[in-house]
């Protein structure tokens, strides 16, 4: 009996770091896992362990930051976030966006020094992205995003791999996993909109309505046929990438609510995890 309150702390503390990164199962932990584990590729079932937590504790970095400072759009569009609904103070999430990059280096140290740079590039990422004040600016939101993602896919994919060291196949799909987050990454935007113009943030949707929502239809589409042709894959998957891909651009150009931007953002997110598995296949064709 003596346990039940210690118990009911350690649920309260657990239920609160995920809360933080509860939105983000979805865009960050789960692409970033099946990325590394298809690009390492993945080879114990320990590797798979030690990448899951290393990505979850730097997405817990990247989303307390994030919160502590926007908690005005959250009030509005995520009420049940720790700040908001007040499981924390501004004060102690202050205080726990440097301690969770103290208790991140340390987790990179354990891997090695290689991954204390990974941690510092991501830390550096969100540092110019929340308190310079990058993520108010259109351009400078997708760079940060992009660091972002390259940050955890090098970090992932050197903790699941057999070697810390990336090949060239490795080196190649996160240097294209970059160019295509840089073009597309905007579309998690759109369902934000009136969020972002209440804190006066600008973004791609904002500035650029008609015309985000024109490249988006196109550009879609475009990455998949492009990663069909360099990736080979047969007629069948070329042909289901594709539609799933068009079906995602069509989507955001068709239906223009925020509920509809919103499930038109998963679709998104399940065609970007698609892509990234695609890895696998080459390095299959290559062995
Ligand atoms: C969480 O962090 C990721 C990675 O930087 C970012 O893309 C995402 O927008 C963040 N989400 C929240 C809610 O802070």
């Amino acid at each position: 009996m003596l346990h039940v309150p210690f118990l009911r702390l350690v649920k309260f503390h657990v239920t609160t770091a995920l809360l933080f990164t509860w939105t983000d199962f979805k865009t960050i932990f789960f692409p970033i896992t099946v990325f590394a584990c298809a690009t390492a590729p993945l080879n114990s079932p320990v590797r798979l362990f030690q990448g899951c937590c290393w990505i979850w504790l730097h997405l817990l970095l990247c989303n307390v930051s994030n919160q502590v400072q926007g908690h005005a759009e959250d009030a509005i569009n995520h009420p049940w976030r720790p700040l908001p609904s007040g499981r924390l103070t501004k004060n102690e999430c202050f205080a726990l966006r440097w301690v969770i990059v103290g208790i991140c280096l340390m987790l990179s140290v354990l891997f090695g020094n290689d991954m204390v740079y990974v941690t510092l590039a991501l830390s550096v990422t969100t540092i110019l992205y929340d308190e310079c004040g990058l993520s108010g600016h259109p351009i400078g939101k997708n760079l940060c995003a992009v660091g972002g993602y390259i940050s955890f896919e090098v970090g992932a994919t050197k903790i699941i791999g057999p070697s810390r060291e990336l090949d060239i196949i490795s080196l190649s799909a996160i240097s294209l996993s970059g160019i295509i987050i840089l073009t597309t990454i905007h579309s998690q935007d759109f369902s934000d909109v009136e969020g972002d113009k209440a804190l006066g943030r600008m973004t791609l949707p904002i500035y650029a309505p008609e015309l985000s929502r024109l490249f988006t239809l196109f550009i879609i589409p475009f990455w998949s046929s492009v990663l069909c042709c360099i990736c080979r894959t047969g007629m069948v998957p070329s042909f289901l990438l594709l539609t799933l891909g068009s079906f995602s651009g069509f989507r955001y150009f068709q239906w223009r609510t925020s509920e509809a931007d919103k499930l038109s953002y998963l679709i998104y997110n399940i065609w970007l995890t698609t892509i990234h598995l695609l890895t696998f296949h080459v390095r299959r064709n290559t062995y």
